[in-house]
Protein backbone atom coordinates (compact mmCIF):
# COMPACT_ATOMS: atom_id res chain seq x y z
CA UNK A 1 0.00 0.00 0.00
CA UNK A 2 0.99 3.80 -0.71
CA UNK A 3 2.93 5.61 2.18
CA UNK A 4 0.59 8.54 3.74
CA UNK A 5 2.60 11.60 5.27
CA UNK A 6 0.63 14.60 7.44
CA UNK A 7 1.88 17.57 9.38
CA UNK A 8 0.80 18.09 12.79
CA UNK A 9 1.58 21.74 15.08
CA UNK A 10 1.92 21.13 19.31
CA UNK A 11 -0.71 23.09 21.16
CA UNK A 12 -0.21 24.61 24.32
CA UNK A 13 -2.73 24.46 26.92
CA UNK A 14 -4.25 27.74 28.05
CA UNK A 15 -6.67 26.00 30.59
CA UNK A 16 -4.52 22.42 31.85
CA UNK A 17 -5.39 18.95 31.20
CA UNK A 18 -4.25 17.02 34.04
CA UNK A 19 -5.40 14.04 35.81
CA UNK A 20 -7.88 10.84 33.74
CA UNK A 21 -10.49 9.59 34.27
CA UNK A 22 -10.55 6.06 35.73
CA UNK A 23 -10.77 3.15 33.85
CA UNK A 24 -9.86 2.57 29.79
CA UNK A 25 -10.08 4.67 26.90
CA UNK A 26 -7.78 7.69 28.26
CA UNK A 27 -10.17 10.19 29.23
CA UNK A 28 -9.32 13.57 30.35
CA UNK A 29 -11.07 14.35 34.04
CA UNK A 30 -11.40 18.00 33.38
CA UNK A 31 -12.19 20.11 30.00
CA UNK A 32 -9.32 21.59 28.94
CA UNK A 33 -8.74 24.51 25.88
CA UNK A 34 -5.31 25.25 23.93
CA UNK A 35 -3.63 26.61 20.89
CA UNK A 36 -2.76 25.13 18.44
CA UNK A 37 1.00 26.46 16.84
CA UNK A 38 2.32 26.78 13.59
CA UNK A 39 6.10 27.57 14.08
CA UNK A 40 6.90 23.95 15.59
CA UNK A 41 5.58 20.42 13.56
CA UNK A 42 5.78 16.99 13.57
CA UNK A 43 6.16 14.98 10.20
CA UNK A 44 4.89 11.42 10.33
CA UNK A 45 4.70 8.89 7.27
CA UNK A 46 2.85 5.95 7.40
CA UNK A 47 3.10 2.70 5.42
CA UNK A 48 0.83 -0.52 5.93
CA UNK A 49 2.91 -3.49 4.00
CA UNK A 50 2.61 -7.11 3.20
CA UNK A 51 5.23 -9.27 4.59
CA UNK A 52 6.29 -7.06 7.94
CA UNK A 53 6.34 -8.83 11.02
CA UNK A 54 5.63 -6.48 13.34
CA UNK A 55 4.92 -2.62 13.42
CA UNK A 56 8.48 -0.51 13.18
CA UNK A 57 8.53 3.08 14.70
CA UNK A 58 11.25 5.24 13.75
CA UNK A 59 11.48 8.87 15.54
CA UNK A 60 13.83 11.31 14.26
CA UNK A 61 16.25 8.80 12.79
CA UNK A 62 16.11 6.34 15.59
CA UNK A 63 14.09 3.20 15.69
CA UNK A 64 11.95 3.64 19.20
CA UNK A 65 11.13 -0.09 20.81
CA UNK A 66 10.05 -0.40 24.54
CA UNK A 67 6.85 2.38 26.05
CA UNK A 68 7.11 4.52 22.84
CA UNK A 69 6.91 1.85 20.33
CA UNK A 70 3.88 0.39 22.43
CA UNK A 71 1.59 3.70 21.84
CA UNK A 72 2.10 3.65 18.16
CA UNK A 73 1.24 0.16 18.37
CA UNK A 74 -1.97 0.59 19.92
CA UNK A 75 -3.03 3.26 17.27
CA UNK A 76 -2.01 1.31 14.64
CA UNK A 77 -4.28 -1.96 16.24
CA UNK A 78 -7.03 0.17 16.20
CA UNK A 79 -6.80 1.85 12.69
CA UNK A 80 -6.75 -2.27 11.60
CA UNK A 81 -9.99 -2.77 14.12
CA UNK A 82 -11.57 0.16 12.50
CA UNK A 83 -10.37 -0.57 8.95
CA UNK A 84 -10.50 -4.48 8.49
CA UNK A 85 -6.63 -4.14 7.44
CA UNK A 86 -4.26 -6.72 8.31
CA UNK A 87 -0.77 -5.46 7.69
CA UNK A 88 1.83 -4.18 10.11
CA UNK A 89 3.42 -0.69 9.36
CA UNK A 90 6.42 1.39 9.01
CA UNK A 91 5.76 4.40 10.67
CA UNK A 92 8.56 7.60 10.55
CA UNK A 93 8.24 10.36 12.16
CA UNK A 94 10.58 13.92 13.18
CA UNK A 95 10.08 16.68 14.97
CA UNK A 96 11.67 20.19 14.42
CA UNK A 97 11.83 20.74 18.05
CA UNK A 98 13.00 18.68 20.63
CA UNK A 99 11.37 15.83 21.24
CA UNK A 100 9.27 14.76 24.90
CA UNK A 101 10.97 17.49 26.92
CA UNK A 102 7.47 19.63 27.42
CA UNK A 103 7.06 20.82 24.25
CA UNK A 104 3.92 19.16 23.20
CA UNK A 105 5.79 16.57 20.88
CA UNK A 106 3.29 13.32 21.72
CA UNK A 107 0.16 16.27 20.95
CA UNK A 108 1.56 16.71 17.30
CA UNK A 109 3.13 13.23 17.11
CA UNK A 110 0.15 11.68 17.45
CA UNK A 111 -2.53 14.27 15.97
CA UNK A 112 -0.21 13.08 13.07
CA UNK A 113 0.33 9.42 13.18
CA UNK A 114 -3.81 9.91 13.39
CA UNK A 115 -4.61 11.49 10.65
CA UNK A 116 -1.43 9.88 8.30
CA UNK A 117 -2.96 6.10 10.10
CA UNK A 118 -6.63 6.24 9.03
CA UNK A 119 -5.38 7.90 5.38
CA UNK A 120 -3.42 4.95 4.99
CA UNK A 121 -5.73 2.44 5.98
CA UNK A 122 -8.48 4.04 3.81
CA UNK A 123 -10.71 5.32 6.12
CA UNK A 124 -9.70 8.76 6.12
CA UNK A 125 -12.13 10.43 3.73
CA UNK A 126 -11.38 14.33 4.24
CA UNK A 127 -14.69 15.33 5.67
CA UNK A 128 -15.47 16.55 9.05
CA UNK A 129 -16.87 13.40 9.98
CA UNK A 130 -12.89 12.07 9.59
CA UNK A 131 -11.69 14.78 11.17
CA UNK A 132 -13.48 14.04 14.53
CA UNK A 133 -12.59 10.10 14.14
CA UNK A 134 -8.88 11.35 14.43
CA UNK A 135 -9.49 13.49 17.13
CA UNK A 136 -10.65 10.59 19.06
CA UNK A 137 -8.26 8.00 17.89
CA UNK A 138 -5.54 10.69 18.96
CA UNK A 139 -6.79 11.41 21.87
CA UNK A 140 -6.65 7.67 23.14
CA UNK A 141 -2.80 8.17 22.80
CA UNK A 142 -2.41 11.32 24.14
CA UNK A 143 -5.35 13.43 25.44
CA UNK A 144 -3.51 16.70 24.21
CA UNK A 145 -3.23 15.25 20.92
CA UNK A 146 -7.02 15.40 20.17
CA UNK A 147 -6.80 19.04 20.13
CA UNK A 148 -3.85 19.40 17.62
CA UNK A 149 -6.15 17.23 15.21
CA UNK A 150 -7.69 21.36 15.20
CA UNK A 151 -6.26 24.49 14.41
CA UNK A 152 -6.72 27.88 16.21
CA UNK A 153 -8.32 27.80 19.66
CA UNK A 154 -9.55 24.46 20.41
CA UNK A 155 -11.55 23.13 23.50
CA UNK A 156 -11.99 19.55 24.52
CA UNK A 157 -14.55 18.55 27.16
CA UNK A 158 -13.78 16.31 29.95
CA UNK A 159 -14.56 12.57 29.50
CA UNK A 160 -17.59 10.93 30.95
CA UNK A 161 -17.35 9.55 34.61
CA UNK A 162 -17.82 6.15 33.40
CA UNK A 163 -17.42 5.48 29.50
CA UNK A 164 -18.47 2.86 27.75
CA UNK A 165 -15.46 1.30 25.63
CA UNK A 166 -16.04 3.06 22.05
CA UNK A 167 -17.42 6.55 23.87
CA UNK A 168 -16.30 9.23 21.70
CA UNK A 169 -14.48 11.93 22.80
CA UNK A 170 -13.52 15.01 20.54
CA UNK A 171 -12.00 18.18 20.56
CA UNK A 172 -13.40 21.22 18.71
CA UNK A 173 -12.58 24.41 17.64
CA UNK A 174 -13.17 27.45 19.52
CA UNK A 175 -14.89 30.38 17.03
CA UNK A 176 -13.15 33.08 18.54
CA UNK A 177 -12.74 36.55 17.11
CA UNK A 178 -10.41 36.56 14.08
CA UNK A 179 -8.16 39.80 15.05
CA UNK A 180 -7.96 38.33 18.37
CA UNK A 181 -6.74 35.17 17.41
CA UNK A 182 -4.39 36.94 14.40
CA UNK A 183 -2.73 38.82 16.65
CA UNK A 184 -2.33 36.40 19.32
CA UNK A 185 1.87 34.76 20.07
CA UNK A 186 2.78 32.23 22.04
CA UNK A 187 6.79 33.21 22.54
CA UNK A 188 8.39 29.45 23.53
CA UNK A 189 11.59 30.05 25.53
CA UNK A 190 13.49 26.94 25.72
CA UNK A 191 15.03 26.25 28.97
CA UNK A 192 16.89 23.03 28.37
CA UNK A 193 17.91 20.65 25.47
CA UNK A 194 17.63 17.37 27.63
CA UNK A 195 14.11 14.98 28.00
CA UNK A 196 12.31 15.46 31.02
CA UNK A 197 12.04 12.74 33.85
CA UNK A 198 8.52 12.26 34.62
CA UNK A 199 6.06 11.70 31.44
CA UNK A 200 2.72 13.63 31.62
CA UNK A 201 1.26 9.83 32.36
CA UNK A 202 3.16 8.91 35.10
CA UNK A 203 2.78 12.48 36.58
CA UNK A 204 -0.61 12.80 36.22
CA UNK A 205 -1.07 9.21 38.00
CA UNK A 206 1.03 10.23 40.83
CA UNK A 207 -0.65 13.69 41.35
CA UNK A 208 -3.95 11.62 41.44
CA UNK A 209 -2.88 9.30 44.05
CA UNK A 210 -0.48 11.45 46.35
CA UNK A 211 -1.35 15.01 45.61
CA UNK A 212 -3.56 16.34 49.10
CA UNK A 213 -4.57 18.89 46.58
CA UNK A 214 -6.10 16.70 43.64
CA UNK A 215 -9.33 16.89 44.46
CA UNK A 216 -9.36 20.92 44.76
CA UNK A 217 -7.62 21.22 41.23
CA UNK A 218 -11.00 18.48 39.67
CA UNK A 219 -13.36 21.43 41.83
CA UNK A 220 -10.92 24.45 40.26
CA UNK A 221 -10.63 23.22 36.77
CA UNK A 222 -13.56 22.99 34.89
CA UNK A 223 -14.12 26.47 36.51
CA UNK A 224 -11.10 28.19 35.10
CA UNK A 225 -11.48 26.61 31.75
CA UNK A 226 -15.19 27.80 31.70
CA UNK A 227 -14.28 31.45 32.53
CA UNK A 228 -10.96 31.11 29.82
CA UNK A 229 -13.25 30.47 27.20
CA UNK A 230 -15.58 33.67 27.64
CA UNK A 231 -12.79 35.39 27.87
CA UNK A 232 -11.36 33.93 24.68
CA UNK A 233 -14.71 34.41 23.00
CA UNK A 234 -15.21 38.06 23.75
CA UNK A 235 -11.27 38.50 22.54
CA UNK A 236 -10.45 39.66 26.02
CA UNK A 237 -6.66 39.16 25.69
CA UNK A 238 -5.64 39.99 29.41
CA UNK A 239 -8.21 37.84 31.13
CA UNK A 240 -7.49 34.83 28.88
CA UNK A 241 -3.64 35.62 29.94
CA UNK A 242 -4.16 36.13 33.65
CA UNK A 243 -6.54 32.62 33.49
CA UNK A 244 -4.29 30.81 32.14
CA UNK A 245 -1.54 31.61 34.37
CA UNK A 246 -3.69 30.64 37.16
CA UNK A 247 -4.64 27.14 35.29
CA UNK A 248 -1.01 27.05 35.31
CA UNK A 249 0.41 27.51 38.66
CA UNK A 250 -2.99 25.66 40.13
CA UNK A 251 -1.88 22.16 38.07
CA UNK A 252 1.76 22.66 39.05
CA UNK A 253 1.18 23.57 42.78
CA UNK A 254 -0.87 20.42 43.14
CA UNK A 255 1.57 18.10 41.47
CA UNK A 256 4.36 19.77 43.30
CA UNK A 257 2.44 18.49 46.41
CA UNK A 258 2.88 14.86 45.02
CA UNK A 259 6.66 15.69 44.76
CA UNK A 260 6.64 16.13 40.92
CA UNK A 261 8.80 19.55 39.82
CA UNK A 262 8.84 19.59 36.16
CA UNK A 263 10.76 23.46 37.01
CA UNK A 264 14.57 24.19 36.66
CA UNK A 265 16.07 27.51 37.78
CA UNK A 266 15.82 28.80 34.19
CA UNK A 267 12.06 28.19 33.97
CA UNK A 268 11.73 30.02 37.71
CA UNK A 269 13.98 32.98 36.24
CA UNK A 270 11.92 32.98 33.13
CA UNK A 271 8.71 33.71 34.99
CA UNK A 272 10.35 36.06 37.26
CA UNK A 273 11.02 38.02 33.93
CA UNK A 274 7.55 38.01 32.53
CA UNK A 275 6.16 39.57 35.71
CA UNK A 276 9.42 42.12 35.54
CA UNK A 277 8.02 42.71 31.86
CA UNK A 278 4.23 43.13 33.04
CA UNK A 279 4.99 45.66 36.14
CA UNK A 280 6.91 47.58 33.46
CA UNK A 281 3.50 47.92 31.70
CA UNK A 282 4.37 44.83 28.55
CA UNK A 283 1.27 42.99 28.47
CA UNK A 284 2.49 39.20 29.05
CA UNK A 285 1.36 36.09 30.66
CA UNK A 286 3.09 33.00 31.16
CA UNK A 287 2.26 29.07 31.16
CA UNK A 288 4.18 26.08 31.76
CA UNK A 289 3.68 22.10 30.55
CA UNK A 290 4.90 18.87 31.87
CA UNK A 291 8.19 20.44 31.51
CA UNK A 292 10.78 23.51 32.33
CA UNK A 293 10.19 25.59 29.03
CA UNK A 294 8.35 28.37 29.33
CA UNK A 295 5.22 29.72 27.06
CA UNK A 296 5.11 33.27 27.12
CA UNK A 297 1.60 34.71 25.71
CA UNK A 298 1.85 38.25 23.83
CA UNK A 299 0.23 40.19 21.60
CA UNK A 300 2.19 40.88 18.15
CA UNK A 301 3.01 44.81 18.69
CA UNK A 302 5.19 43.48 22.32
CA UNK A 303 7.01 40.68 20.60
CA UNK A 304 10.34 42.34 19.91
CA UNK A 305 10.72 43.72 23.57
CA UNK A 306 9.34 40.57 25.19
CA UNK A 307 11.72 38.20 23.25
CA UNK A 308 14.52 40.68 23.72
CA UNK A 309 13.92 39.79 27.64
CA UNK A 310 13.30 36.42 27.93
CA UNK A 311 16.65 36.02 25.73
CA UNK A 312 19.16 37.70 28.41
CA UNK A 313 17.58 34.93 30.80
CA UNK A 314 21.05 33.10 31.56
CA UNK A 315 20.42 29.75 30.63
CA UNK A 316 17.37 30.47 27.84
CA UNK A 317 18.20 28.07 24.98
CA UNK A 318 16.13 29.57 22.55
CA UNK A 319 12.81 31.61 22.09
CA UNK A 320 10.39 30.51 19.24
CA UNK A 321 7.93 32.53 18.23
CA UNK A 322 4.71 31.37 17.20
CA UNK A 323 1.22 32.02 16.48
CA UNK A 324 -2.11 30.36 15.88
CA UNK A 325 -1.55 27.42 12.94
CA UNK A 326 -3.90 24.47 11.14
CA UNK A 327 -4.94 21.43 12.41
CA UNK A 328 -3.14 17.89 11.07
CA UNK A 329 -3.46 17.93 7.11
CA UNK A 330 -1.97 15.23 5.02
CA UNK A 331 1.00 16.55 3.16
CA UNK A 332 -1.25 16.40 -0.12
CA UNK A 333 -3.78 18.04 1.41
CA UNK A 334 -7.55 17.51 1.89
CA UNK A 335 -7.29 18.02 5.75
CA UNK A 336 -6.57 21.37 5.04
CA UNK A 337 -10.01 22.89 4.20
CA UNK A 338 -11.65 22.15 7.45
CA UNK A 339 -8.78 22.51 10.09
CA UNK A 340 -7.33 25.70 9.01
CA UNK A 341 -6.69 28.16 12.28
CA UNK A 342 -9.95 29.78 11.47
O1 LIG B 1 -1.81 14.74 26.60
P1 LIG B 1 -0.62 14.45 27.43
O2 LIG B 1 -0.68 13.11 28.06
O3 LIG B 1 0.65 14.70 26.69
O4 LIG B 1 -0.64 15.48 28.68
C1 LIG B 1 -0.65 16.88 28.50
C2 LIG B 1 -0.53 17.58 29.80
C3 LIG B 1 -0.29 19.08 29.73
O5 LIG B 1 0.44 19.41 28.57
C4 LIG B 1 0.52 19.50 30.94
C5 LIG B 1 -1.59 19.88 29.76
C6 LIG B 1 -2.40 19.92 28.49
O6 LIG B 1 -3.63 20.10 28.62
O7 LIG B 1 -1.84 19.84 27.39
Amino acid sequence: MSAVSAIAHPNIALAKYWGKRQGEGNYPAVPSLSITLAGMETRTRVRFQEGLLRDRFVLDGQEELGRPRERVVAMLERVRELSGLRMFAEVESKNDFPTASGLASSASGFAALAVAALEAGGIGAPSEHARERASDLARRASVSAARSVYGGFVELAAGPVAPARDERLVARQLPVPDAFRDGFRVLVAVATEAKKDVSSTDGMGRTARESPYYGAWLDEAPRLCARLREAALAGDFDTVGALAESSCLAMHACAMAAGIVYWNAVTVDLMAAVRELRAGGTRVYFTIDAGPHVKVLAEAADVPVATARLRAVPGTVRVIETRAGGGAALESGPHEASGGAR
